[in-house]
């Protein structure tokens, strides 16, 4: 297994303009199993394959292990890959494309045997070692890939939208599977993907980029509770966070649709009269009905636009005087479209951002603030 360690690396295709990826700095635990989600460009496929080593790095170094990879080829590097297409040699059986690799290497013949079986046991594909890639379903052609990778017993796996040919349901299985052989296997794992849902059931922390930056390294945890700006908040949790923009007028927050008191530790950082951006999560407002409220936060009130009933919830969004507002609500509640409805949202579920996206709770500027923030959010 590895520690893979970045420190600002960068990859520029031209002379000019941005990079692909920016000042990426990383360092995994042994055995870590991180997630790169962003939106399509901001840099994940490149930064694997500098991982990989089939991409050279512009600047910064990556290390495995403390060892400095730059002049270390892909192949040298002891890591797997499983990417989008399976990319199956159509010719051969199941077992020779999972053993194919290990007789490049000339491994022992029963050694290969013992590894291609053993894999194949885990990923419950036995009984279709015999046979050519075509007569698989996709789902048990990933397996398949997935099981190449495995017999290599390398120390890092990068994988990169490995389920992303597969339909919804067996996405959902294939998902549980990965994380259920990564605890099993323990080696360092990087997992692309851009779909969020993805990335918080199934990493141990996650990478959000975008535009070729890092935004926020954390647990899913730390992302959806502190996301450090705006761009991570409304990237993590579906359906994305409302935001509202309000201006200081001494005690309150005023906004065109709504205001709300200004909570104390805001005070020495949003002067009189500035604006700030009011964060909120869809699944954090009820309606004013609801008997769970303990310190009522901000009220909106308005017109109910689309109703979309999931089964157990409900997503609701209401038009205000200016904003559009989606709301989470258990069940099916009995509501009709153009009604008028009323939300309120708990003081502390209420996220600050300031006109440059900041998280404002996130930017303390000194530890002992920051402690006693987390005293006033309780
Ligand atoms: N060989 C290349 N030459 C020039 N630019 C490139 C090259 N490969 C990638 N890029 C650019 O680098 C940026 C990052 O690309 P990358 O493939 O890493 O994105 P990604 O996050 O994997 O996106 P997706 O989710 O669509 O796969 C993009 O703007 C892309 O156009
Ligand atoms: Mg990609």
């Amino acid at each position: 297994m590895a520690i893979v360690e970045l420190n600002n690396v960068s990859k520029h295709y031209g002379d000019k303009g941005p990079g692909a990826v920016e000042d990426f700095n990383l360092r995994t635990r042994d055995g870590e199993f991180i997630v790169l989600v962003g939106p399509s460009g901001c840099g994940k496929t490149t930064t694997m394959r500098m991982i990989a080593g089939l991409e050279q790095n512009t600047g910064g170094d990556i290390l495995f292990n403390e060892q400095e990879m730059s002049g270390v080829p892909a192949k040298h590097r002891d890591i797997a890959m499983v990417f989008q297409s399976y990319a199956l040699y159509p010719h051969m059986s199941v077992h020779d494309n999972m053993a194919f690799s290990l007789k490049l290497k000339k491994i022992d013949k029963t050694e290969i045997k013992q590894r291609v079986e053993a894999a194949a046991k885990i990923l419950g594909i036995e009984h279709l070692l015999d046979r050519k890639p075509r007569a698989l379903s996709g789902g048990q052609r990933q397996r398949v890939a997935l099981g190449r990778a495995i017999v290599r017993e390398p120390q890092v796996f990068l994988m990169d939208e490995p389920l992303s040919n597969l339909d919804a349901r067996l996405r959902v299985e294939m998902r549980a599977e990965i994380v259920k052989l990564h605890r099993r296997l323990k080696v360092t794992t990087f997992y692309v993907t851009h779909d969020q849902v993805e990335a918080m059931t199934m990493g141990e922390r996650i990478v959000v980029m975008n535009a070729g930056h890092i935004q926020q390294v954390g647990t899913p945890d730390e992302l959806y509770d502190s996301p450090d700006n705006m761009f991570v908040a409304g990237f993590i949790g579906t359906p994305s966070m409302n935001f509202i923009k309000m201006r200081r007028h001494g005690e309150q927050l005023q906004g065109t649709d709504a205001s709300l008191a200004l909570e104390p530790w805001l005070k020495d950082k949003v002067p009189e009269g500035e604006e700030l951006w009011v964060g909120i999560r869809p699944e954090h407002l009820r309606t004013v009905d609801d008997s769970r409220h303990t310190r009522e936060g901000i009220r909106l009130r308005g017109k109910i636009e689309v109703i979309e009933p999931l089964g157990a919830v409900s997503l609701i969004q209401l038009k205000t005087g200016e904003h559009r507002i989606t709301t989470q609500l258990e069940g099916r509640p009995r509501l009709a479209l153009d009604q008028e409805l009323e939300l309120v949202s708990d003081m502390s579920r209420l996220h600050y951002f300031g006109l440059d996206e900041r998280n404002l709770t996130v930017n303390a500027p000194a530890a002992e603030e920051a402690a006693s923030l987390q005293g006033h959010q309780e």
